[in-house]
């Protein structure tokens, strides 16, 4: 399930981490989420509007979102507005954002603009629906709709590493339901290179579901499973730098690197405690020996990266693997982007060596420069990159604004101009 981040510009964290769910009286189809970054804070509530009140009707306000909306699933029908990245129920997306800016971020849409997100290969139609409820059910003062890959290049900026902030580079987002790695050359996505891979969070935690039931840990309650699980991922997981070895280095000295997790059971309050062991470094090895885990996938992300530069223009290939920026909760692992730059370096370097071999010894190329970037902002980087460019002074005019919509229509959210160096 993806996560709504919603916040204002220049904050250094969302104000709001929500499931993108809506519980309604009648149910209907299913989604997940845009993370929407309104300028400014607003101060003045002088319209408080509901336009979307009025042209609904009351019983039309009878609905929840978020952690409300999940706390309301006995009586209410949960709905998941947007699938794989994409809005997928423009109603209940509608009513979402409706939510979202009223009682959560309580701000007055004509007051501000909107910085919403997308994800790569959005089609064009979904930016002009989007401008549609924006413009006209909220009256927003000004949109601007970025791509999600290009924001999370802007909040790597901050990583000492960076010493120039450039727009070109290659982004690996990892969220719960699906990876990209998405090639970035000044600000545009480079379309026909992007993949995804289909590990993501989600298939993570199953993982250890799965390990923690295999071996037997019957102490978790069957309700609390999944969460406790999820929690082990995320608090004791690590990547280590070669499976076989550390594999052996369990066998030696397990105790040393065994670690308990402590749980309350969820209904009856009774404690209990789960032996964590090398699920710890299993997990996150899926990303890099998908075999772990599965036999339909069975690419490693390392190599899946080197192919996304290698099928990017020869220009820019340098760039790109200069520059390789993580985004999301699955990249934060311990030592993730090591390995990362680890393998990728040795892909590189094998197909380098290999070229010289076939020209006899006449040909020296340059070595490849391979960079993974971690950072301190790379759990919510998208959200973060979207308030470093929402607080700089030319955000506004990169904005398209109401009377632009009012003249134009729908089409102008097509395209929205790169922008991006901070200055
Ligand atoms: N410290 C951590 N270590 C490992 N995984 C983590 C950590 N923190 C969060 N996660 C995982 O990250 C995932 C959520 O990441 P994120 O918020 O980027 O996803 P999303 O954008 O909501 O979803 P998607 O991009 O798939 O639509 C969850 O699977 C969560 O368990
Ligand atoms: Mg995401």
């Amino acid at each position: 399930m993806t996560f709504t981040k919603m916040g204002f510009a220049g904050n250094n964290d969302p104000s709001f981490i929500q499931p993108t769910v809506i519980a309604t009286r009648d149910g209907g189809s299913a989604g997940s989420g845009a993370p929407s970054v309104p300028s400014k804070p607003s101060f003045l509530n002088s319209s408080a509007s509901s336009n979307l009140a009025s042209k609904r009707g009351i019983e039309d306000l009878d609905f929840y979102i978020g952690d409300e909306a999940v706390a309301n699933s006995k009586t209410y029908a949960l709905n998941y507005p947007i699938r794989h990245g994409q809005i997928d129920n423009w109603d209940h997306m509608e009513r979402y954002w409706e939510q979202s800016i009223f009682k959560y971020l309580r701000c007055e849409p004509e007051d501000h603009s909107f910085l919403l997100t997308e994800p790569p290969l959005n089609p064009p139609e979904n930016r002009e629906n989007t401008a549609e409820i924006m413009f006209e059910s909220f009256n927003v003062q000004g949109l601007y709709i970025a791509v999600q890959a290009v924001l999370a290049l802007a909040a790597s900026w901050t990583s000492s590493k960076v010493n120039e902030q450039t727009l070109t580079g290659t982004v690996i987002d990892s969220g719960d339901g699906v990876t990209h790695v998405i090639p970035v050359a000044e600000g545009y996505v480079i379309g026909s290179s992007i993949k995804s891979v289909p590990i993501a969070g989600r298939d993570l935690t199953s993982f250890v579901q799965n390990l923690l039931r295999e071996r037997g840990e019957n102490m978790i309650p069957a309700e609390d499973s999944l969460t406790v699980a999820q929690r082990i991922k995320e608090q004791y997981s690590y990547v280590c730098p070669d499976i076989v070895k550390e594999f052996k280095k369990y066998d030696q000295e397990g105790d040393k690197y065994f670690k308990k997790y402590e749980g309350v059971h969820s209904v009856t309050g009774k404690p209990y405690s789960v032996d964590v062991g090398f699920e710890r470094f299993l997990a996150p090895e899926i990303f890099f020996n998908p075999e772990i885990a599965s036999s339909d996938y069975l690419t490693p992300l390392p190599e899946v990266v080197d192919t996304v530069v290698q099928t990017s223009p020869i220009d820019v290939r340098r760039g790109l693997y200069k520059n390789i920026v993580l985004s999301g909760g699955s990249t934060m692992f311990e030592n993730f982007g090591k390995r990362l730059q680890r393998d990728i370096k040795r892909i590189a370097d094998t197909r380098i060596k290999r070229s010289e071999v076939l020209s006899g010894g006449k040909m020296h190329a340059t070595p490849m420069e391979v960079n993974v970037i971690s950072h301190k902002k790379q759990r919510y980087a998208v959200w973060f990159g979207g308030s470093l460019l929402a607080s700089t002074g030319d955000f506004h005019s990169y904005c398209h604004t109401k009377a632009e919509y009012d003249e134009v229509g729908p089409s102008i959210a097509r395209h929205n101009r790169v922008f991006g160096t901070v200055g």
